[in-house]
């Protein structure tokens, strides 16, 4: 099939580059001259494990094209994919000023009937509205049929999660639309849910509001285990063995960051709010993910006394690993916060710093290894579970830093791990680990 995909971050680009690998001929249509040269040249406007070598594969077979001409791109396809950003807008709610831009050129050039499908996270009702916005400004009579197909990719994950999701959601205004998406995702094989245009949008956000008060809920009993002296892996562990509640999405830590669980939750809150129906739950799961930015500096400032003229080392800044992203990370928050109570910050990340630089205060010094981030420092902060922060050798702590007094956030080392590297390790949800050879006076 013939299939113009708008927008190229990383869900209009692994989208692309997957419906090409499955055969389509996919054009990929963005704005920005310059990203568009960097994909015609193969490089990747994203980070994104894969992604590369995917998309020159397919510009090389001829199935992909990366263009900014929009006559070419919405008069030559018989499907139009719209994958552009809905930030969010200071209220909480979806921008949509995107979605808009590319509603009103597609209007003035399309001279065939298409399907146009809204990728995008968008509130429910959006893809009504487009419809009333396409047929008050088409300039050509033809038929604009509507799909909503929202996506379920995970950064640093997304081409997996696209080729092998557990499920399409398709949303559509009869049969026939979704008789022609059903056997555009065949190659897919992955089961499609087919529902109407309504359900689908909403099935998006309750599906990222959900999984988000999973990781708030875990969040809360681990502040519960830090009362009661339980051990939050241990309870996640047990509770995750009873198929009705599942493993995923119960790893207590410093809280959710990235483009969509912070943007959805609020956006489901005006959402249902624009409907007079306070979404009091998800409330509180917002703000138990706020209260988790905090966690690490209040433990800080508890066992260590203060943290002025401190040394800090930030091991980890984008918001998860495998992306360079800092969208939400809790590091921004967690670096201001040291910055105001007069730490001196230094930080390692595997592939975020370039985008942190612009990010994080400009006082902080940024290493390119771990061992080069710890040396001479008071105190550590893991932020972000990197394979490569995971691995680090505890013990090799003491001889590194000033004193060895670890603050981990993602809880990536047992408390036994702890116990032998000799250092003295606070994490979330556990019990301290007091195991430092040297005095922790500072
Ligand atoms: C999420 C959804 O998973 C995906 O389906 C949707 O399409 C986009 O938003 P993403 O934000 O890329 O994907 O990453 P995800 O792996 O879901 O993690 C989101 C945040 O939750 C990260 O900051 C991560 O550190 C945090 N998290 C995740 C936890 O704190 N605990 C967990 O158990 C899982």
């Amino acid at each position: 099939m013939k299939i113009t995909v708008v927008g190229s971050g990383y869900v209009g680009l692994v989208t692309g580059v997957c419906l090409a690998e499955m055969g389509h001929r996919v054009i990929g249509l963005d704005i920005d001259e310059d990203k568009v040269q960097q994909m015609r040249n193969g490089i990747s406007p994203i980070y994104e494990p894969g992604i590369e070598e995917w998309m020159v594969r397919n510009v090389e077979a001829g199935r992909l094209l990366f263009t900014t001409d929009k006559e070419k791109a919405y008069t030559e396809s018989d499907i139009v994919m719209v994958a552009v950003g809905t930030p969010q807008r200071p209220d909480g709610s979806a921008d949509l000023s995107f979605i808009e831009s590319v509603v009103m050129d597609l209007a003035s050039y399309v001279n065939h009937n298409i399907i146009l499908v809204i990728k995008s996270t968008v509130p429910v009702g959006t893809n009504h509205y487009v419809k009333s916005l396409i047929d008050r400004h088409l300039h050509h009579d033809v038929t604009v049929q509507m799909a909503s197909n929202p996506e379920f990719l995970r950064e640093g994950t997304a081409i997996k999660d696209c080729l092998e999701g557990d499920r399409i959601v398709l949303g559509a205004e009869n049969q026939e639309v979704h008789d022609v998406l059903r056997s555009m995702y065949r190659p897919f094989g992955i089961p499609i849910y087919a529902t109407d245009i309504r359900s689908a949008e909403l099935i998006k956000y309750a599906s990222n509001a959900f999984l988000a008060t999973k990781i708030s809920f875990i969040n809360e009993i681990a502040a519960i285990c830090e009362k009661v002296e339980a051990n939050v892996d241990d309870v996640a562990e047990g509770m995750g063995k009873d198929k009705r509640i599942g493993p995923s999405f119960l790893r207590a830590g410093i809280g959710y960051g990235g483009s969509c669980f912070p943007k959805d939750t609020t956006a489901l809150v005006q959402i249902a709010g624009d409907y007079d129906y306070p979404f009091r739950l998800l409330e509180s799961v917002i703000q138990v993910n706020t209260k988790q930015q905090n966690l690490l500096v209040e433990k800080a400032l508890k066992y260590i006394g203060h943290l002025e003229g401190l040394e800090v080392a930030l091991l980890g800044l984008s918001f998860k690993p495998n992306t360079d992203d800092m969208r939400e990370a809790p590091s921004i928050a967690i670096a201001h916060q040291l910055v105001r109570y007069g730490a001196n910050i230094r930080a390692y990340d595997p592939v975020a710093v370039d985008k942190a630089k612009g990010i994080l205060p400009s006082s902080i010094s940024y290493k390119n290894t771990w061992e080069s981030a710890v040396e001479g420092a008071d105190i550590v902060f893991i932020l972000t579970e990197w394979d490569e922060i995971k691995q680090l050798p505890l013990k090799k702590l003491p001889s590194l830093m000033k004193s060895p007094n670890v603050f981990d956030g993602r809880n990536c080392f047992s408390l036994v791990e702890a116990e032998e590297g000799k250092v003295n390790y606070y994490s979330i949800g556990r019990p301290n680990v007091l195991s430092g050879v040297k005095e922790v006076v500072l």
